[in-house]
């Protein structure tokens, strides 16, 4: 796994065709495979377009030379020469496993296999290999290509050898490495809960309206999109999903629980921008909601939102899921937010964030609203949780 290695990707969806182009954007030659002809079919045709796009822009020299450096194979078996294999299909663990084990008979002793799973424990796909100890998590974000982060996640079963050459190698391909633990949602997906999950319940409980909410977390919370906005545009199909697979993954943790209100959603066909509508209404001249700019009320949304995405980065520290660096580079990396949450606590100073989580919690006496011990530790001991 180095500059001069082959790139096997497999699954030419969203993930897979982004990630080939970043591999031989990178100078490495590229096989990308589907097992869908048709799938793989677009994926030539949109690489080709996304790649012509980038030369008359200037920000690449030739479309062509990279294109050459392409592959789009109907067959695996054309993988036996590669170094990295990284696996981008469907969200299934059987689905998953059966291709892992094959790809061992194709691929030499050497070869690492990486899968780019959202939600699925590395460690269990490891466990389908005959050598378990070369396959890793290299988890990018969406598009690819300009989404910098990769958060790195070794199984229980990885052989630690391979990391640091993984890193050199997601550095070379201009991305930002976060190494993180096997466990549910990684960093991004586990941190970045409570800002969809506190918000809806926010809107739940009848606080604020929806526009309203969005407004606050935008306008004072400085974050890009609120997030009914981004909810509606990620699609309530993909995050209800990972909610709901955090939720269970975690033991039933009451601070992942999904909501009714976006479950609905979902059995309503309301999917989001995509479908027309979810939590707005984007038909042609259909009305839009106005919010309530009260500040005061603007300011308790974002506090509440905000602590406990606070206590999740800092919960997270506690248990050695990264580093304080990485738990921060993350959430700035990989989904835009305007500061690391670790860095934000420094700024808003973790009393005050620990106050809003106790008075959450007096008020409604739900494990939810737990603070975690190191953020406590940290308020009791004035002292730096880093
Ligand atoms: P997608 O549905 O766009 O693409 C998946 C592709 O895999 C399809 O073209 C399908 O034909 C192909 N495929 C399915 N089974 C296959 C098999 N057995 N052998 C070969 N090809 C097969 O999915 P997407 O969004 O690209 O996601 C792929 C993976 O990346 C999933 O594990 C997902 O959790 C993960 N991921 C997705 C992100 C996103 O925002 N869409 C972000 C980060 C990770």
């Amino acid at each position: 796994m180095d500059n001069n290695s082959v790139i096997g990707v497999i699954g030419s969806g969203a993930m897979g065709a982004g990630i080939a182009q970043v591999a031989a954007m990178a100078g490495h030659k590229v096989l990308l495979y589907d097992n869908n002809a048709a799938a793989l079919e677009k994926a030539q045709q949109n690489l080709g377009i996304i790649l012509q796009k980038l030369q008359d822009k200037g920000k690449l020299q030739s479309a062509g030379d990279v294109l050459a450096r392409m592959m789009f194979v109907k067959d695996l078996e054309t993988f036996s020469d590669c170094g990295l294999v990284i696996e981008a299909i469907v969200e299934r663990l059987d689905v998953k496993k059966e291709v892992f084990a094959k790809l061992e008979q194709i691929v030499t002793g050497d070869c690492v296999l990486a899968s780019n799973t959202s939600s699925l424990s590395i460690t269990s796909i490891a466990a389908a290999c005959k050598n378990p100890g070369r396959v890793l998590g290299l988890h990018f974000f969406n598009p690819a290509p300009l989404m910098a982060l990769v958060e790195i996640i070794p199984a229980v079963q990885t052989d630690g050898k391979l990391l640091p050459s993984a890193r050199q190698l997601m550095e070379q391909w201009g991305k930002t490495p976060v190494m993180t633990k096997d466990t549910p949602g990684f960093i991004v997906n586990r941190l970045a809960r409570p800002f969809y999950g506190e918000a809806i319940r926010i809107y739940e409980e009848g606080i604020a309206d929806i526009p309203t909410i969005d407004w606050a977390m935008t306008e004072i919370g400085g974050f890009r999109m609120g997030p009914f906005t981004l909810t509606d545009y990620i699609g309530h199909d993909v995050n209800y999903v990972v909610t709901e697979t955090v939720f269970q993954s975690f033991f039933y943790d009451p601070r992942y629980k999904p909501s009714f209100a976006q479950k609905r959603l979902l059995e309503a066909g309301w999917l989001g921008r995509k479908t027309g509508r979810g939590f707005y209404n984007y038909t042609e001249g259909a009305s839009q909601p106005v919010p309530n700019k009260d500040e005061a009320l603007g300011r308790q949304i974002v506090y509440r939102i905000l602590a406990m995405l606070i206590n999740e980065a800092v919960d997270a520290l506690y248990l050695n899921i990264a580093s304080a660096e990485d738990l921060d580079l993350a959430m700035t990396k990989g989904v835009n937010y305007p500061k690391g949450l670790l860095a934000w606590c420094d700024e808003w100073g973790a009393a005050n964030c620990l106050q809003v989580l106790d008075e959450l919690y007096n008020n409604y006496h739900e494990d939810r609203y737990r603070a975690s011990v190191l953020l406590r530790k940290t308020v009791a001991n004035k002292t730096d949780f880093r």
